[in-house]
């Protein structure tokens, strides 16, 4: 078998024992004689995994019983139009930091359902930061304050969170849930693709807190996509395989040693890259400095024809998946939890001798 270092930005890699668990029990999950596939979801196996999943998210966010915890389909995409269906009144506004690509999508389908008031954006300048507290134009009575957490993209990344001065933050965490401890008090609605973070694909994490729940519309929004539906029952069939593999790594994150270490260790694996790259000119970072995502590590080199050369030698050295977004070009390495140090130690032994051979 072999194992490449996978930089992808998501679906990303997963820790390689976690992979090794469930092909374990694939085809006999715990002495059933079948695959969690092939259960019902309304199964004490299933029921167990889906409230264990839920337990360690809480335990490992430090989220207190205000919080509900469901696991969706639809992407983080499909929040981007639940989140104002069920949050935003057609008489109220909302407060949206546009900080890439992901952000202004978010927007874009919330002005459907009520009004937007852009509280910042860096678009004019192609996002290559984020805004600090004293930047933001914040409307007096917003029903709630959107951001993106991590701009997979353009790799940015928010220090801390925006300060609203007590309006509740909903948050697209798609590309940095559980990598450093928050302050869960100014949340209202956290969001997250499983595929980055904390699973595979197929399942999005949304956690809400319950004064928002309870104030959530129910009218004119169809059953299935009202959270209400979802937040105190399993109401359909949920991605049972999807939620499997979230409560495993979940499990995993945990025998780390939860947000703490990820910050650390998240922290150490950005450091020894941007360390290289603020080395010379030859690589040059395509953010701000204080703006910089631990996550998303972007730079380009002198010309393209170098970036191509690039990532075809990179996968000589088992490095993958290495490619800017189709959006920015250049190079994007996604370090996320799984990633290993190995696998960046390695990375960043290769832009030095790359850049010996071509700088
Ligand atoms: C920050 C962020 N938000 C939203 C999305 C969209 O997620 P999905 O493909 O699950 O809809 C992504 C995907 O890369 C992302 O990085």
């Amino acid at each position: 078998m072999k194992r490449v270092f996978n930089f992808s930005a998501g679906p990303a890699t997963l820790p390689l024992s976690v992979l090794e668990e469930a092909r374990a029990e694939l085809l006999d999950y715990q002495g059933t004689g079948r695959s969690i596939m092939e259960m019902s979801h309304r199964s004490p196996e299933y029921t167990a995994i889906d409230a264990e999943a839920k337990e360690r998210l809480h335990s490992l966010m430090g989220l207190d019983d205000r919080f509900h915890i469901m696991f969706l389909q639809g992407g983080a995409s499909a929040q981007f139009m639940q989140i104002p269906f069920n949050l935003l009144r057609e008489d109220q506004a909302a407060d949206y930091i546009d900080t890439g690509r992901w952000s202004a999508k978010a927007i874009k389908e919330a002005k459907r359902f009520g009004k937007v008031n852009v509280a910042y954006s860096s678009a004019n300048a192609n996002y290559d930061h984020v805004p600090t507290d004293d930047q933001l134009s914040l409307s007096e009575n917003a029903a709630y304050v959107h951001y993106t957490s991590n701009n997979t993209v353009c790799g940015t990344q928010f220090p801390k969170e925006p300060e609203t001065k007590g309006i509740p933050l909903v948050c697209d965490a798609s590309s940095d849930i559980l990598s450093r401890p928050i302050d869960v008090d100014r949340y209202g609605l956290i969001y997250a693709g499983a595929q980055k973070n904390i699973g595979p694909a197929g399942v999005t994490v949304v956690i809400i807190r319950d004064d928002l729940l309870q104030a959530s519309k129910t009218e004119d929004v169809p059953t299935i996509l009202r959270y209400q539906t979802h937040a105190e029952k399993i109401f359909n069939t949920p991605p049972v395989f999807a939620v499997y593999m979230v409560n495993k790594v979940l499990k995993w994150a945990q025998d780390q040693g939860g947000v703490d270490y990820f910050e650390t260790f998240n922290r150490k694996k950005a450091d020894l890259l941007y360390q290289i790259i603020d080395e010379d000119d030859f690589y040059q970072g395509t953010t701000q400095k204080d703006s910089r995502s631990l996550m998303n590590v972007t730079f380009r080199l002198p010309n393209e024809e170098l970036e191509s050369r690039f990532l075809e030698e990179a996968k000589t050295h088992d490095l993958y998946a290495l490619k800017g977004h189709r959006s920015v070009g250049g190079i994007r390495t996604s370090i996320y939890n799984a990633m290993p140090m190995e696998g960046v130690q390695t990375l960043g032994n290769f832009m030095k001798e790359f850049r010996n051979q071509n700088g």
